[in-house]
């Protein structure tokens, strides 16, 4: 982390995880236990939780966020959720691009641009993800896929909304809930290709603004090494994020 250029922010994806009560329980429980984080908090938590987790985290410093958003406001799409829909209940945040969107639902590097345009266009904050398949890691590929993915996503973003409503989350797709974290130095090292891309498609200004998460069996005990690269702005947190301690931990890692 670099906290004179940018602000840390953690981030948890419960992904599908937690009832309604078993949300207001969790964030009753970690809300004292960031409540003086030098760092942004988020908890992107399932759609039917949102309800209770904006209530449970009313007046608190943690912010709320959606797992994905659909790209069309309104429409024959049975089953989605649109960002006027999400924006219209005081969520601030979404994810878009995760790799389980990617993988298993079909979301392509076009809709996930669609997706976060839509989620600008109604004033929400967006943390777009990107990250390679191990087989792409073994190729040597990395640095073009995320350097692709983050292109796409980014395509039309203005410099304004890239400063102000765009986290980058670099996701290593073999290291998301397998326990096998990137190393403090991989992770750097996307990253930082990730601001340098930024800087091309913008200017040093904006890459110097740009807050890049790293993700992927994130958890208590790694945070503090990766969170101490320059170029690693905070974390997407899965499994880590469930556990009211685990996820403290980490907040209180980027607090430091
Ligand atoms: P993990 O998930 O921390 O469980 O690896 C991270 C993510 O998918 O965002």
């Amino acid at each position: 982390m670099n906290k004179q250029l940018r602000k840390a922010v953690i981030a948890g994806n419960w992904k599908m995880n937690k009832t309604p009560a078993e949300t207001t329980a969790l964030i009753n429980e970690i809300k004292p236990l960031v409540a003086d984080a030098d760092c942004e908090v988020i908890v992107c938590v399932p759609y039917i939780d949102l309800a209770a987790a904006l209530e449970a985290t009313k007046g608190s410093n943690i912010k709320v966020g959606a797992e994905n958003c659909h790209w069309a406001a309104s429409g024959a799409f049975t089953g989605e959720v649109s960002a006027p829909m999400l924006a219209a209940c005081g969520v601030e945040y979404v994810i878009t691009g995760h790799s389980e969107r990617r993988t298993y639902f079909g979301d392509t590097d076009v809709t996930v641009h669609d997706r976060t345009r839509a989620a600008l266009d109604n004033g929400l904050k967006v943390i777009v993800c990107v990250g390679e398949y191990l087989e792409q890691r073994e190729q040597g590929v990395t640095m073009e896929v995320v350097r692709s993915q983050t292109k796409i996503a980014l395509a039309g973003v203005s410099k304004e909304e890239m400063i102000n409503s765009i986290i980058i989350a670099y996701e290593p797709v073999w290291a998301i809930g397998t326990g096998k974290t990137a190393t403090a130095e991989q992770a750097n090292e996307v990253n930082k290709a990730i601001r340098e891309l930024v800087g091309e498609l913008y200017d040093a200004e904006t890459a110097d603004k740009a807050v890049v998460q790293y993700g992927g069996s994130m958890n208590a005990a790694n945070a503090d090494e990766l969170l101490a690269q320059p170029d690693v702005d905070g974390g997407l947190i899965g499994g880590a994020s469930l556990k009211a301690p685990d996820f403290a931990a980490i907040v209180k890692a980027a607090s430091k």
